[in-house]
């Protein structure tokens, strides 16, 4: 039998469809020093929350960046010095106290109530995207839903002009793909480009929100002041709307909304369960997260010599977090790789994380999903991938799981 060594999670091969590799790695050493890298992968469920759970040991404040083998080279931090702002850790690559002064205003943007109120643009968003399918019965269905529908939201409720946001696929991409850790140092560089072109599209909104506020998230961050009296500065607003805002919740909700239909494409059987049972919508949410979990693997960094899964760990090592391999463990979920739209405790899953840095924006990410799966559901039906399509694939990634496109056939229903 192969060795477990044998098999590297660099290779966008082995990312493409890591679940046998995190079987086996679940069963033979949930917390696995890959030899390529240096990082532990921690894959078994109980071992992976036993270490979110204790963020105090196991820190969040790793730039995925600065794992490159070059760091973040001079000229990536010139382009940022010349034309816009070095940014600051996210709020999720972060530990307090800069994290507890992210957190706390974050926090507030999406409590029950605010997604409650925020509902019916959801559900409105949802609707355009298919009414602008038209009479098609064919779509790319990341560029024509999966990817608008979070960015519509998220650029609606921070005060972004529709108009403007046929620029935000470019820069968006240029956030998130770094993160990826499968980049060229080109392709970083021109990505810092993009990102400064951001960051100074969003200096000119704060300016004019600072002579006219409005009712958005773009006012409420510039009026935000901190239990010590203190505002945000420039780097750290934006920061807050480029990173913590936009690239935290866009591609991660794309990524499940795309992954979520692939999922139906492969196994139709709960979409007349949910169209009979409405309320299972929400189950549906909860496995499509579980099954492709968006945010694969977060790193943590030990404060101090641990043990985690048995394994000795030394102060400084790397730890990736695989909620995706966490998710799948057969020990939590019976069943693990396939829809079961009557799980026990469907939200009992770790694809929003657990904890300190539990996802500020998950109760807007799980409505989007019921938003936007309760919309095609009822107005399409026979989804299938076209005939000659190409496969749908996911692009590589250490850390998320974004399908490339997915050509979509489907029938309208009737009203
Ligand atoms: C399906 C969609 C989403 C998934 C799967 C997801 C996943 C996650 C995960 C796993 C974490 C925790 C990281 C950790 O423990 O280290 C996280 C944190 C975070 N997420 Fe999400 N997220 C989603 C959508 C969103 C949305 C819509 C927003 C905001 C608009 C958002 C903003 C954040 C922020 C700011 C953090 C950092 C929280 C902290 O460190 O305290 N996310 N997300």
């Amino acid at each position: 039998m192969q060795k477990i060594d044998d098999t590297d999670l660099m290779d966008p091969a082995v990312q493409e469809c890591p679940y046998g590799y995190y079987a086996r790695l679940r069963a033979e050493a949930p917390v696995y020093r890959m030899p390529q890298t240096g990082f532990h992968l921690v894959t078994g469920f109980d071992v992976a929350r036993e270490a979110i759970r204790q963020p105090d040991l196991f820190l969040s404040g790793v730039s995925p960046m600065a794992l490159a083998d070059d760091g973040i080279p001079q000229e990536i931090i010139d382009i940022y010095q010349s034309g816009g702002w070095l940014p600051l850790a996210s709020c999720s690559t972060s530990d307090p106290p800069r994290h507890t002064r992210i957190r706390r205003f974050l926090e507030g943007l999406f409590t029950a109530e605010r997604v409650r109120r925020a509902t019916p643009l959801i559900d409105s968003v949802a609707q355009e995207l298919i009414d602008g399918f038209g009479g098609r019965t064919e779509v790319e269905f990341v560029r024509d839903f999966a990817h608008p529908m979070p960015m519509y939201i998220i650029a609606d409720l921070i005060g972004v002009p529709r108009s403007d946001i046929n620029r935000f696929k470019a820069w968006s991409d240029a956030i998130v793909e770094p993160f990826s850790m499968m980049v060229t140092r080109e392709r970083r560089i021109e990505c810092a480009r993009l990102v400064v072109e951001m960051q100074q599209y969003f200096a000119e909104m704060i300016a004019e929100r600072r002579r006219e506020p409005r009712d958005d998230m773009l006012t409420e961050a510039i009026q935000y002041r901190d239990t010590d009296g203190s505002a945000f500065d420039m780097q750290e607003l934006i920061t807050i709307l480029t990173i913590d805002l936009l690239a935290s919740g866009n591609e991660t909700t794309t990524a499940a909304i795309s992954s979520g239909m692939k999922l139906l494409l492969e196994d139709p059987a709960p979409i007349e369960e949910v169209r009979r049972n409405p309320k299972l919508l929400e189950n549906l949410a909860e496995e499509i997260l579980r099954l492709e979990s968006p945010a694969q693997g977060m790193f943590r960094r030990c404060a101090a010599s641990a043990q985690l899964g048995g394994v000795a760990l030394s102060e400084g090592d790397l730890l990736s977090i695989r909620f995706g391999a966490a998710n799948r463990d057969p020990g939590q979920f019976p069943a693990p790789d396939r829809i079961d739209l009557h799980r026990r405790k469907p939200g009992n899953h770790l694809a929003f994380g657990v904890g300190r840095h539990v996802c500020v924006g998950a109760a807007l990410a799980r409505q989007e999903l019921v938003s936007a799966f309760k919309a095609l559901l009822a107005r399409l039906d026979d989804f299938r991938l076209p005939p000659g399509a190409p496969e749908p694939r996911y692009l590589p990634s250490f850390f998320g799981r974004n399908l490339d496109q997915l050509p979509l056939a489907f029938r309208h229903r009737s009203p």
